[in-house]
């Protein structure tokens, strides 16, 4: 773990994070100014995902997450990447903070143009921690962590907002030990039909890499009732039909 003073962000190696993927140092500068907005006082770099030397929280399309300090605490800071198809990071901010009122997503505090301030979840990719998921109550772990998720993206489904990229759990879901935090609604949206359960029940059940394992730990083994709790599901997203969703696979009897 490397920490920086807030002002070193502008210097070299670290100004390669902070303008990604170009160093810019006019744009570093405006881009300080922002973090002294967010009252940020420390950057520190850890994490497998490197930028040169330079460890950080993650790496997505659009941005990339670091550690910051404000007041004493630590966050994650998600810095928009200059090359990004995004002009500011304010409508992800609006549509986490949405997805927040409802108890779902890593809690956003505060953004400007370029960054967004938010609850940093210290945990493993989903498919890692199903792995490490075996003996006695393990199904019953499994249970527990699968309606946790299921419940999130109900509760997207009800508010109406389409986190539009749980096709693929793996990159946005983080386990903190088995409580599952969806992440990064940068490319959510209120103006589509929420398909936030049958897309994650999909990667969880029928696609997703991780489909055989979550299958084999809650001992589901016929898919026909469960496409068919899906489809139902779909044409009507009734809490009749959550529920009976929830059945189909074990969770609740
Ligand atoms: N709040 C967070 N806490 C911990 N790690 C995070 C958090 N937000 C993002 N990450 C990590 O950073 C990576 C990139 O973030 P992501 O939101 O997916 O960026 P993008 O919007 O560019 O796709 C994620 O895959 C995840 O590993
Ligand atoms: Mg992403």
């Amino acid at each position: 773990m490397e920490r920086i003073p807030l002002d070193e962000f502008v210097k070299a190696p670290y100004i390669n994070v902070l303008t990604y993927p170009r160093p810019n140092l006019r744009l570093a500068k405006a881009r300080l100014k922002q973090l002294r907005k967010l009252s940020v006082t420390e950057i520190a770099f850890a994490g497998r995902t490197k930028i040169g030397r330079l460890g950080l929280v993650g790496i997505g399309t659009v941005s990339l997450v670091v550690r910051a300090s404000v007041e004493g605490q630590v966050y994650a800071l998600k810095v928009r990447r200059s090359d990004a198809n995004r002009e500011s990071m304010f409508n992800e901010y609006t549509l986490t903070q949405l997805a927040n009122a409802a108890g779902v997503g890593a809690f956003v505090y505060s953004a400007t143009n370029d960054f967004m301030l938010m609850q940093l979840v210290e945990g493993e990719d989903f498919h890692d921690h199903l792995k490490m998921i075996v003996g006695t109550g393990a199904r019953g772990r499994t249970r527990e962590i699968i309606h946790l998720l299921l419940n999130q993206c109900r509760k997207l489904d009800l508010i109406n907002l389409d986190h539009g990229q749980l096709s693929d759990l793996r990159k946005h879901v983080i386990m903190a030990g088995d409580t599952p935090y969806i992440i990064d609604f940068e490319s959510a949206s209120r103006d589509r039909t929420p398909k936030n359960v049958t897309t994650c029940a999909q990667y969880l059940f029928i696609g997703g890499r991780s489909a055989p394992l979550v299958k084999r730990l809650l001992g589901v083994k016929s898919h026909e009732p469960l496409l068919k709790a899906l489809k139902e599901y779909k044409r009507d997203m009734s809490d009749e039909n959550y529920v009976k969703l929830l059945a189909r696979v074990g969770i609740i009897i």
